[in-house]
Formats: C-alpha cells, sequence, structure tokens
C-alpha cells in the first residue's frame, strides 16, 4: 500500500493562484487519466473501509469531485452511492443546507428518500480544505438522521485544519500537505 500511495501522490498537480490569487490549487485530474492510479486510490478506500467501516450500507458522495470517486468505492463494497449536490440540481422533496467555502460561498442538498434514519453512511469527497464542505454534508446526514462512520477524501489541506471543524467525526485521508 506504500507503492500505491506513492502512486496516489505521484499523480497530483499543484497550480498557484487558481481559481484566485493565494490559493495553490490541488489538481485530481491525472489520477483519473490513469487506470493503475484510479485503482490505487479505489484500492486505498477500500481497504480503509473493509478495515474500519464492515458495516457502511451507503457511500455519499460530494459534488462534484467525490462523485469521481465514491461510485467506484461504491461498487466495490457492494453498497449504493448518494450524491450531495449544489443547490437546484436534485428533483423531489429535498434537504438543504448553506455554508461557505475557501473561495466563495454555496448550498448543498439531498434528496429526502436516499437516506433512511439509522442507515450507515460514509462521506467521500475529492478534498478537504476548510472542512465547510464536508461539514454541510454531516449536517444534511444529521437531517437525515443517518448514522455517520466518518468522512473519505483523496487529499486533506493540513493548515487549513478542517478535521478540527468535523470533530468527532473521523476524517480519511490518502495524501496530506
Ligand atoms: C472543492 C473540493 C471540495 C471543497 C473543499 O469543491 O472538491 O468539495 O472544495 O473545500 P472546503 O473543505 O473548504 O469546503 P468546489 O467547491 O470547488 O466545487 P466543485 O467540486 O464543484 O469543483
Ligand atoms: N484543490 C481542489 N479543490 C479545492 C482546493 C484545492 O486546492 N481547495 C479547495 N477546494
Amino acid at each position: 500500500s506504500e507503492n500505491k500511495l506513492q502512486l496516489v501522490h505521484s499523480h497530483i498537480r499543484a497550480f498557484p493562484d487558481f481559481p484566485k490569487e493565494g490559493i495553490l490549487f490541488r489538481d485530481i485530474c491525472p489520477i483519473l487519466k490513469d487506470p493503475a492510479a484510479l485503482t490505487a486510490v479505489t484500492d486505498l478506500f477500500e481497504e480503509h473501509v473493509r478495515q474500519n467501516h464492515k458495516q457502511v450500507e451507503l457511500i455519499v458522495g460530494l459534488d462534484a469531485r467525490g462523485f469521481l470517486f465514491g461510485p467506484l468505492l461504491a461498487q466495490r463494497l457492494g453498497v449504493g452511492f448518494v450524491l450531495i449536490r449544489k443547490k437546484g440540481k436534485l428533483p423531489g422533496a429535498t434537504a438543504s443546507v448553506a455554508y461557505d467555502l475557501e473561495y466563495g460561498k454555496a448550498e448543498a442538498e439531498v434528496q429526502e428518500d436516499s437516506v433512511a434514519p439509522r442507515q450507515k453512511v460514509l462521506l467521500i469527497d475529492d478534498l478537504l480544505a476548510t472542512g465547510g464542505t464536508m461539514y454541510a454534508a454531516i449536517q444534511l446526514m444529521k437531517k437525515q438522521q443517518a448514522d455517520i462512520l466518518g468522512c473519505m477524501v483523496v487529499i486533506e489541506l493540513k493548515e487549513l485544519n478542517g478535521v478540527d471543524k468535523l470533530k468527532p467525526h473521523s476524517v480519511f485521508s490518502l495524501v496530506q500537505y
């Protein structure tokens, strides 16, 4: 798994001043372009879930890049995948919550019938920065009365202290900067 982590690490690029001055943007597109790197990401997430969260019933992915990794993991585990989307994209009855971003403001929604009370869920996204997005997703899962097992990301930006914001929920990350 050390080799898999190296493979993942070597497929993350950094772009200074994107999308705004002062932001060093970590880009996961090279992972998706390389089947071996994408397999390594899925393997590492799968190993973590099998070792720590065997009871998981649903993977819940965050708009938009949580959708790239979440369904692959859910299929490996033989569980369903649920989308948390930005406002106005989901039909039917939805629960919603507003949140702040590292570079802006947004509102997240989930379909009310997507998660049942006490269902065991794991949240997944590409990256944890301030934790605002993941915190909003946790609030949505609480509204649904889900049993939140933890959060998973490919990348954690440590200096933004997102992990503290999400306590007592655990955050598993593959790569830290
Ligand atoms: C990025 C990233 C996370 C979030 C992390 O998405 O993919 O979802 O920001 O930041 P935070 O921890 O400070 O909330 P973004 O909002 O840029 O939207 P996108 O996925 O639609 O590109
Ligand atoms: N990369 C990708 N998404 C992000 C970042 C980043 O560095 N910061 C906040 N969202």
